[in-house]
């Protein structure tokens, strides 16, 4: 049994996206694998001034620098996020050696592990993004909908969607892929449907977010439809999902903050492609009309043994 990092601490009032790339000198290296061998006990540190705030931080390595930043066997399906270039929009591929997913009741919890985070990795790192989320209402998006409702729940449930196991590969025990995109939403577009051609595009209702049928075959699908990924046998795979909106008005600028945890990256990918090119082909998923990725990279979050043991030498 080989625990995982604090993936499933759900959804909370404030989050910090961190996406870093690494200098890919020696000591920049070493300094990375003291720093995030360091992670759990920085965020312990710092949890204890109020241990209801929830602090948890994961971190995830991208597959550049996998090798040389934790000398671990290669997760099997570890690669660089796949551009999905589509009709309407395309799913970018940005770089990301490093993520950091701080989550905490309190913004100010997320804002002190950023800094020493920052203040550790010094120039062995250079910022890619940084996005500061925040919970919007009753956990909905920036588009006005309950975001995250289909998410699995329970202790074995979340472990099935998201935890790699022995028999999955044997190397990566208790690890996670982590698949993350940052959208920009034209809400003034959004705003201009109606709220059942809203309802239509996401697949639930807005006010009490109950799920729509399914449309016929050949038919325009749904978001939530074009995101269920089933196997020939139909069976269902889940992901974790903890998106966060972000923004500002002043700047016009509204987004989500897309992250998934999956056992599995096909998974993810594969709803990446029925979202930008459409099931069946042609007819994409129509959030993308009104939201566009400016991000997209891929991570694999180790179990929180083997980050610890990055210290080692
Ligand atoms: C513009 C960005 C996005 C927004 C605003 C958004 C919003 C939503 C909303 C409101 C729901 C319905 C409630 C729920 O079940 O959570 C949903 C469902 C879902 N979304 Fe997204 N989403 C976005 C992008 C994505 C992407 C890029 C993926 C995967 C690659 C994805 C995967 C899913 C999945 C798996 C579901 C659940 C489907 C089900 O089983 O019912 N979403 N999303
Ligand atoms: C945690 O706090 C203790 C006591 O202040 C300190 O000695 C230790 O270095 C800190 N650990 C980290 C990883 O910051
Ligand atoms: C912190 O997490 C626990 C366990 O998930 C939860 O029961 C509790 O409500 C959370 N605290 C706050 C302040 O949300």
């Amino acid at each position: 049994m080989s625990a995982s990092q604090p993936v499933d601490t759900g959804l909370t009032r404030s989050a910090t996206f961190l996406v870093f790339s690494v200098l890919r000198t020696d000591s920049s290296i070493q300094a990375v694998r003291r720093v995030l061998s360091s992670v759990p006990d920085i965020a312990k540190n710092i949890s204890i001034r109020d241990v209801n705030a929830n602090l948890t931080c994961v971190v995830g390595i991208g597959s550049r620098v996998w090798d040389s930043v934790t000398r671990l066997p290669r997760p099997a399906e570890l690669h660089p996020f796949p551009e999905v270039r589509g009709a309407k929009q395309t799913a970018i591929s940005t770089p990301g050696d490093l993520l950091f997913h701080i989550r905490a009741e309190r913004r100010d919890m997320c804002f002190e592990l950023e800094r020493q985070l920052i203040e550790k990795l010094g120039d062995a790192v250079q910022l890619e993004d940084e996005t500061v989320g925040f919970r919007y209402f009753d956990a909905r998006d920036l588009l006005g909908f309950v975001d995250g409702t289909a998410n699995p729940v329970g202790a074995s449930d979340v472990s099935d969607a998201v935890m790699i196991s022995e028999s999955d590969d044997s190397g990566a025990v208790g690890g996670s892929y982590v698949v993350v995109q940052k959208y920009l939403h034209d809400l003034k577009a959004w705003r201009a449907l109606s709220t059942e051609q809203q309802e239509a595009i996401i697949g639930r209702t807005k006010s009490d977010n109950v799920e729509l049928d399914d449309a016929d075959d050949g038919q325009q699908q749904a978001h939530k439809t074009l995101a269920t990924i089933e196997d020939a046998s139909g069976n269902e795979y889940a992901v974790l999902r903890d998106n966060m909106p972000f923004g500002s008005p002043s700047a016009g600028q509204y987004g989500t903050y897309f992250i998934a945890y999956s056992r599995h990256l096909w998974v993810v990918e594969k709803m990446m492609e029925r979202m930008f090119l459409g099931n069946p082909p042609g007819l994409h998923d129509r959030i993308l009309d009104f939201s566009t990725p400016i991000t997209g990279s891929t991570f694999f979050a180790p179990s929180l043994r083997s980050l610890k043991a990055l210290g080692d030498e």
